[in-house]
This record gives structure tokens, sequence and C-alpha cells, in this order.
């Protein structure tokens, strides 16, 4: 993750966060008000882990969050974060195991990236690869009625992947953060209301 010093990375630092990123959650939950006390939270993609700690503080001592990623967390670990460091695209049986242990999800997050190779086609077929495997997983493993966030590099394949998210929830809305880097192709999608 490239560090460019500017008024989020700052702010961030200020406020003792491992990464800018907190922002463009803490945006979308001022929007759709996701947090609540004692929730279970599922986060994919969660190194440097400034979203795990953010959640971690919305949903209190009783919530608890897994986090997910290739890469370890740069965050203090406390009761109610339980880290795997591995590959979702592999689905391991150790991965398996905590995911049934601490579903169903409350919430389940996607802030997953590829590293990019700067072709526009490759990273963005490696996103969308991600948010798919994002969407099995919150179909396993989501509660109904249960929230799914997650983002993707915008590209051709992006209106397929949203009516796909139709199918499976009540509402599918689309956010860009305002502290989303302005040479961002990033969009969320929030689906609000898992079907059964
Ligand atoms: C933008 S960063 C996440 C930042 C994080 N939300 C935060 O606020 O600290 C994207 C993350 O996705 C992770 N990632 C990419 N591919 C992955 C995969 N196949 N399995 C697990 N994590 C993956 C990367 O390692 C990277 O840490």
């Amino acid at each position: 993750m490239k560090k460019y010093r500017d008024y989020y990375f700052n702010k961030a630092k200020k406020e003792n966060y491992p990464a800018r990123s907190v922002y463009k959650l803490k945006e979308i939950n001022n929007r759709f008000k996701l947090f609540k006390k004692g929730q279970r939270v599922l986060d994919l993609g969660a190194s440097p882990g400034s979203w795990t700690k953010y959640v971690k503080e919305q949903i209190g001592n009783q919530g608890i969050v897994v986090s997910v990623d290739l890469k370890v967390l740069d965050i203090p670990m406390q009761r109610g974060i339980i880290f795997f460091q591995g590959d979702i695209l592999k689905r391991d049986e150790k991965l398996e195991k905590i995911l049934d242990n601490y579903s169903p999800f409350d919430i389940v997050l996607s802030d997953m990236a590829p590293k990019t190779t700067g072709v526009k086609i490759t990273d963005q077929s490696r996103s969308l690869e991600l948010a798919e495997m994002a969407l099995d997983v919150a179909n396993e493993f989501l509660k109904t009625r249960g929230i799914f966030v997650v983002k993707i590099f915008n590209g051709p394949d992006v209106p397929r992947f949203q009516t796909q998210l139709r199918k499976y929830f009540k509402t599918v809305k689309t956010f860009k953060p305002k502290s989303s880097r302005a040479e961002s192709k990033e969009t969320f999608f929030i689906g609000l209301g898992k079907l059964e």
C-alpha cells in the first residue's frame, strides 16, 4: 500500500489507525448504520487492521470480529478479535473451521484488493475474483437479513456482479467514499438484508 502523506493519512496517524482506509468504512457506517454492540463481523482483507480496529470499537466487548488476510495485522490484538492469516481464494480447512465456529455473521465486509500490476484489465479481473469469493463466503456464513459490504475495482464485469448481488439481497446500494483517493477507481456495494 502506497503511503501518500495526505489529509486522511495524517488523520489516521493521529487517531492511531494503521491505514487511511478506516475513513471509508466510517463514511459507509455513517450512511448505512451498520454496526451495533455485540455483533459478529467478518472482515476479509483486513491487514493492516484499521477496519478491524474500528469495527471492534463499534461492536464493543461482547462483539467478535473475525479477520482474514494474506498479511499480518498491525494492531494490538485483544479479546474478541480472531485473526486468520491465509488466502481466502484457497478456503483451507482451518479457515472453514473458524468460519463455521463463529458464524452466522451479522455483517461480512470485504476491502480485499489484489496486488496491482498496472494492467487495468488484469487488476479489474482479480478484484472481481476476490469480490465474487467474498460473495460466496457471505452466502454461506452471513445471517438472513445480514449486511454485506464489498469493494470492487470498476470494470466491464461490475454490472454483472451487481446483478448477482441483487439476487441475494433485498436492497443493493453503491457508495463512493469521499475519503477514497481522487484517482481511485473503486466502488463499494452494500447488500442490505440478505434474503433467505
Ligand atoms: C486495501 S487493503 C485492506 C485494508 C484494511 N481494510 C484496513 O483498513 O486496514 C487490501 C487487503 O486485501 C488483502 N488480500 C488480497 N488478496 C487476498 C486474498 N486472496 N486473501 C486474503 N486477503 C487478501 C491484501 O493482503 C490487503 O491487505
